[in-house]
């Protein structure tokens, strides 16, 4: 639990001089190429993830989706807390990766689908342990008479990047976004204008049946456009262009209740099943509630119910505060209110974090979890960076895998994870000509928990090392080229498992 000391670190801030001259990277980092992990048995690359500990991190991989900006690709990916590269998928566009449980396993989900700018349209993948997808959940364009800002182009399946969040029900939580009419007269827009709505859905994962529609603008009369902050800034003249309201970004089920985040309006809200509020928290104006100091947030991500009784939640958050139409000058942080639901009606500010010495002001995206022992890992989004705080607000590791602007994650979460790879460990064996040594390289991607590695030739085992990151490199005597070799697994649920005959010298 977060103690009260947390308040005096977060009544710090206030202090904490925060100047524009601070926005972004600088200019020179923002213009180079960030590091890849690159490997010799492989030709997967990956940023190299620059992990600083300043403290004890809760266990579990890194799980995130990297997307290069510079050089265009993304992919979902796993990395132990050393940075060491441990799964990587294939390219495309990717968001909300999430490992979760799925009939008492652990599985894996992520968004994957064609990117607009700030929504999608695509379906969700569920892979179990090996890494096979076992369920692929999709919602029909068509029957749910989707319109999107690509008339005419058709997709197959309308779910938004945001959102991937299992129920205790076998179904999945997602967001879609659908342009329709609206009347934007309260805002300065035309009367016959045009908006992206903001829509949640509850899916079965097997059977892909709709089980729950909620549509915000069906809400317009209890969710009123004048609680947007996002500006109109001339859009919602015409379906290519419509207003970007509400912007949705998560969702999680409590009971039978849905708590849904709304970027734009800066908004947390609880809705019944039959799709009424049940309440409403706006990160200005309060809502249904009254705001404490230090309690208002915006353009927030990844809101959730840390406790929820009958007269109170506690509710953590990403609290980014910045978008690409403020300025960069709000600190990102961590934030955690309890909300009287009864009586005051007061949102007071339980704890916040940040990092301090290496500050951020993300411009959009980013999560945060809960772990254990009290541990917070908070995501940072359009700036790439991941931190872990302890339970007393300390950061204890601070991973860095792209400069700004270069390199991007929707979220990051931290799970404990046994991979099971159905591929083989992939081996190249290259002579060294100075040592007449010959350098065996190993990877075996997914594989989270080998040991050892162990080099047969013939019958004969030639040399044993220790596993050492996604590749692991051995330096075997002996071995002559056009000699072959095969490199075998020891320990973990893979072992045993053995390479392809590789031939000294060949793939080098
Ligand atoms: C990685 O982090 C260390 C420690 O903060 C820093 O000295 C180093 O320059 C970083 N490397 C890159 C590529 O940013
Ligand atoms: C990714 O999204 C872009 C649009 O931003 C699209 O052109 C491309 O086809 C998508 N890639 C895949 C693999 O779906
Ligand atoms: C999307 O909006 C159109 C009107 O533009 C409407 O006919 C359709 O039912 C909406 N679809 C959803 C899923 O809300
Ligand atoms: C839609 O509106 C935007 C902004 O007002 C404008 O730039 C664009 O050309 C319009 N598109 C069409 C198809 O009229
Ligand atoms: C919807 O559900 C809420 C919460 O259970 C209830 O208070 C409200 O009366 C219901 N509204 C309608 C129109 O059924």
């Amino acid at each position: 639990m977060m103690d009260r000391s947390m308040l005096a670190i977060a009544l710090f801030a206030s202090c904490f001089s925060v100047g524009t001259a601070q926005f972004g990277a600088a200019p020179a980092e923002a213009s180079s190429l960030w590091p890849l992990q690159t490997f010799k048995s492989s030709s997967i690359q990956a940023p190299f993830m620059n992990v600083t500990k300043m403290g004890q991190t809760e266990p579990g991989y890194l799980f995130l989706t990297p997307e290069d900006i510079s050089r265009n690709n993304g992919y979902p990916a796993m990395y132990s807390d050393d940075g060491e590269l441990v799964w990587r998928g294939a390219e495309g566009n990717y968001s909300a990766l999430q490992p979760q449980m799925l009939d008492g396993e652990p599985v894996m989900a992520y968004w994957s689908g064609f990117a607009g700018d700030g929504f999608g349209f695509g379906a969700i993948s569920i892979l179990d342990t090996s890494y096979r997808e076992i369920h692929r959940v999709t919602l029909d364009c068509k029957s749910q008479n989707f319109v999107t800002v690509f008339e005419p182009m058709q997709f197959e399946s309308c779910i938004d990047l945001h959102e991937s969040q299992f129920t205790d029900d076998g179904t999945i939580l997602v967001t879609a976004v659908n342009v329709t009419r609206a009347d934007l007269g309260a805002i300065g827009g035309p009367k016959d204008g045009w908006i992206q709505d903001g829509l949640v859905y509850e899916i079965d994962i097997k059977t892909n049946e709709i089980r729950f529609r909620w549509s915000a603008h069906e809400h317009v009369d209890e969710l009123p456009l004048s609680d947007v902050r996002a500006p109109l800034a001339g859009q919602g003249h015409n379906m290519t262009d419509p207003f970007g309201y509400p912007h949705l970004n998560s969702i999680h089920k409590y009971g039978d209740d849905y708590l849904v985040s709304s970027r734009y309006m800066c908004s947390i809200m609880l809705i019944a099943p039959n799709g009424t509020f049940i309440w409403h928290l706006h990160g200005e104006t309060g809502g249904d509630f009254t705001l404490g100091l230090g309690t208002s947030f915006c353009y927030q991500h990844d809101p959730r119910f840390e406790s929820q009784s009958p007269e109170r939640v506690t509710i953590s958050m990403h609290n980014n505060d910045n978008t690409e139409f403020t300025g960069h000058t709000s600190l990102t942080t961590g934030m955690v209110l309890d909300v009287e639901l009864t009586g005051s009606k007061v949102a007071s500010l339980k704890s916040r974090m940040w990092d301090a010495a290496q500050p951020v002001y993300a411009e959009s995206q980013g999560s945060y979890q809960r772990l254990g022992n009290g541990h917070i890992l908070q995501n940072h989004g359009a700036t790439p960076k991941v931190e872990e705080y302890d339970a007393e607000g300390a950061i204890v590791m601070r991973a860095r895998f792209g400069y700004d602007n270069t390199m991007q994650t929707y979220r990051t979460y931290r799970y404990p994870w046994i991979g099971r790879p159905t591929t083989k460990p992939h081996a190249v064996a290259c002579p060294l000509e100075q040592s007449g040594k010959t350098a065996v390289y190993v990877s075996w991607n997914g594989a989270t928990d080998v040991q050892s590695w162990k080099i047969n030739s013939g019958s004969k085992v030639v040399h044993s090392a220790l596993r050492n990151g996604f590749e692991t490199s051995i330096w075997v005597d002996g071995l002559s080229s056009g000699q072959s070799v095969v490199v075998e697994a020891v320990g973990g649920v893979g072992d045993g498992t053995r390479s392809e005959s590789v031939i000294v010298g060949q793939g080098c």
